[in-house]
């Protein structure tokens, strides 16, 4: 797997900063890694780890997701750091997780989370679709990959509709999973509109990971392992991964 250039949203923490830091660290890594925060305030790690990437040119970027205006901003940083050449791997990691339960859902919290987990995401891939489309028509490949353009959503198999009620608590989260169920199928309108551009879009859950978001003392696997195996994942996915949901291992979830 040869990735020009990426970008990673939410990656001054948890699981988006260790995307940043094994792809910068990558026998062959990309030339051009776009690391987006909101809060210059939680940018430390990001500034080392920019400091001590050797062959990677780490770009951070402020970027409030849920902000039109900071995405039209991103997009324009990164469309003249890239002078021409498209991107290729644009990872919509950034996320919000909440514990709220039925009868007590509010309307707040259900919006906050949507605009987040879902909204966010969309209006990132439609930013950045022109950059996207310009990757893949510059590409030599003819085939979908990783490497050409792809869109790498990190979902959740708590937005399993299939799974909710049967192998998923249903009474947990449900502002959560409304709102990865919905980044499912917004991704998979989307992925059958670009079918033809060959920009690949897969929603893929991590894991339960020991982040902020998922509980440090909590969960099953550590950040490391998690990319470690999403970039063993990355090199594998083609067109017939188009527009599926998975694990990180590249097992389906049937939605
Ligand atoms: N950890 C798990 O077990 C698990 C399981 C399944 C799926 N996921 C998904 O994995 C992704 C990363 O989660 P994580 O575990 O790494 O969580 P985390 O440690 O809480 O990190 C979340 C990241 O998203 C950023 N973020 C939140 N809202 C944002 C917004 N509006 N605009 C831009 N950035 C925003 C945060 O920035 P700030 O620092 O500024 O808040 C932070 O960088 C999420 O999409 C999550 O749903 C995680």
């Amino acid at each position: 797997m040869k990735i020009e250039s990426v970008l990673v949203t939410g990656a001054n923490r948890g699981i988006g900063f260790e995307f940043v830091k094994q792809f910068s660290e990558l026998e062959d890594p990309p030339a051009f890694v776009f690391a987006t925060y909101r809060n210059e305030s939680t940018v430390e790690d990001l500034k080392k780890l920019q400091e001590k990437s050797a062959k990677s040119r780490v770009i951070l970027i402020k970027l409030d997701t849920t902000v039109q205006q900071e995405i039209e901003e991103a997009r324009i940083t990164v469309e003249q750091t890239l002078r021409g050449r498209g991107l290729n791997l644009l990872v919509n990691n950034a996320g919000r997780g909440l514990s709220g339960r039925f009868p007590n859902i509010t309307q707040d919290q259900l919006l906050l989370l949507f605009k987040t987990n879902t909204v966010g995401p969309i209006m990132m891939l439609q930013a950045f679709y022109p950059l996207l489309e310009k990757a893949a028509s510059n590409s030599k490949a003819t085939e979908m990959s990783t490497s050409r353009a792809c869109v790498l959503n990190i979902s959740s198999v708590n937005g399993s509709i299939q799974k909710t009620g049967v192998d998923l608590m249903y009474w947990y989260i449900p502002e959560y999973k409304i709102s990865k169920a919905a980044l499912n199928m917004g991704m998979r309108i989307i992925a059958a509109n670009v079918r033809d551009k060959g920009i690949l879009v897969v929603n893929v859950c991590p894991g339960w990971v020991k982040t902020d978001l998922g509980g440090k003392d909590k969960g099953h696997i550590t950040p490391e392992e998690c990319i470690g195996d999403m970039l063993k994942l990355l090199p594998t996915l083609n067109k017939t991964q188009h527009g599926s949901f998975m694990d990180r291992m590249g097992n389906r979830y049937e939605f």
